[in-house]
């Protein structure tokens, strides 16, 4: 296939960054050329037309081009069940989510959501998640099936609950061992797959459990591990009654060895300082999810102390305690629970803890998070003036930290005008606004 030259104004991290907005790089008139399924050449459009003569132009000067965005956290089977009133993380799991991820125990009902959910992404510029699945395996062979199609990065894995969870919704400590294993090397490192292993959180997984996956994750040292911490202080409360043994919620995944680089604790938002400084010890992920934990009334996640304690963190969705697939307004949302604790998270921060952040977090970064050559094709094209008020309000503006802020506030998929994937558009958008 030709080379391809995509001409627009270009926005990344190249490098891993503790100060995002001065590490930004950006090109008012920039180029990327694209070769299959990588980027081969980024740069400013006149020297790469120059060096690419023959590559054909894809001419988008009028947009912006930025990395695909990376969802650290987010339920696939929670698509169909974003915003269900109110209640509060235990009582909304009972009542809205438990019955929901029952369905997916079919197959045809899993393959035919996971379309549903990869274009919901796509629509909103993600092109990698962290995704849990559900108990079942259809549910992670379906996830896995429809990214490999597209050859798109995805990570999940069967989510392990085989206690105070429904009958019908659980496994037990030889099925999470032995499926998780097999799951494992059908689908792990496969293409772009990587393997989560992904006990849902404490009080649904036993000691017995806990500790097989333990075991799996010291025999496959690089395979991701995601659950939910300290997301709400019932939650918190309950665990302290469960494992009384234990010195806090986070030493409960800490004594299985689910504690390392690669795992990823879903929401944070009441640490204590032993656990920060555990968390930063064993350099752990924080996923941060401003608009579930504001819509659960779960609290307000202290990005400050993260960065104290130089604790990696990324932001996501958390689809569908999370109220929308939109990571730009997850930006937007993070940023207003910032501005209640007197805290700071500038747009270029923001940008950065969805593309390059999420991927040095990850260990992913020669691969996806930023526009860097030999990278995988992974960006959005994205058009911040994307109907009558947008327009008026960047007339004058065009500073990367103004669109960011302005696709924050006021955007949503209207604002995304393609998605590629592995160097191929898999969305665009039909209507101009
Ligand atoms: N804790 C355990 N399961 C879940 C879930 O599905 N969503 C959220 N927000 N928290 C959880
Ligand atoms: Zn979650």
């Amino acid at each position: 296939m030709k080379q391809q030259l995509i001409r627009a104004k270009l926005l990344h991290f190249p490098t891993a960054s503790a100060q995002p907005d001065t590490d930004v790089v950006w090109y008012r008139d920039g180029a990327i050329v694209v070769s299959e399924d990588k980027i081969v050449a980024i740069g400013e459009f006149a020297t790469i037309r120059r060096n690419y003569p023959d590559a054909r132009l894809r001419d988008y000067s009028q947009y912006w081009v930025m990395p695909g965005l990376i969802d650290s956290h987010l339920h696939f089977p929670q698509t169909e069940m974003l915003a269900c009133y109110g209640e509060q993380l235990l009582n909304w799991l009972e009542q809205y989510t438990f019955p929901t991820e029952r369905r997916f125990e079919d197959k045809t009902y899993a393959e035919a959501m996971a379309g549903v959910f990869l274009r919901q992404l796509f629509k909103n510029g993600t092109t990698t998640g962290l995704v849990y699945p559900t108990v079942h395996s259809t549910s992670v062979d379906a996830l896995f099936t429809a990214a490999t199609d597209i050859n798109m990065a995805m990570i999940t894995g069967k989510v392990c609950m085989d206690t105070n969870s429904p009958e019908n919704l659980s496994d037990t400590p030889q099925i999470a061992a032995a499926e998780s294993e097999r799951l494992i090397q059908k689908w792990h490192n496969k293409g772009r797959n990587l393997y989560a292993l992904t006990p849902r959180f404490a009080p649904t997984s036993s000691r017995e459990q806990l500790a097989v996956l333990g075991e799996l994750a010291s025999q496959y040292e690089d395979v991701f591990i995601q659950t939910h911490l300290s997301e709400n202080k019932k939650e918190i409360a309950w665990v302290n009654s469960l494992f009384p043994e234990r010195n806090g919620y986070l030493d409960v995944y800490d004594h299985y060895g689910l504690v390392r680089p690669r795992a990823v604790f879903g929401h944070c938002v009441h640490l204590t300082d032993n656990e920060w400084q555990r968390m930063a010890e064993a350099q752990a992920t924080i996923a941060f999810c401003p608009t579930s934990n504001l819509f659960l009334g779960s609290g307000l996640f202290p990005i400050q102390r993260a960065r104290e304690y130089n604790v990696p963190v990324t932001l996501a969705t958390d689809v569908g305690a999370g109220t929308t697939f939109n990571l730009f307004r997850t930006y937007g949302e993070g940023y207003k629970v910032c501005q209640l604790q007197q805290q700071r998270l500038s747009p270029l921060e923001g940008l950065y803890l969805i593309t390059q952040g999420a991927a040095c977090a990850h260990q992913l970064s020669h691969s996806i998070g930023n526009l860097n050559p030999g990278t995988y094709a992974d960006f959005i094209v994205v058009e911040p003036r994307f109907c009558e008020l947008t327009e008026h309000r960047l007339k004058s503006q065009e500073t990367p930290e103004d669109v960011l802020f302005a696709l924050a506030m006021l955007s949503d998929d209207r604002a995304i005008i393609e998605t590629w994937v592995a160097g191929k558009p898999q969305y665009k958008r039909q209507e101009k606004y």
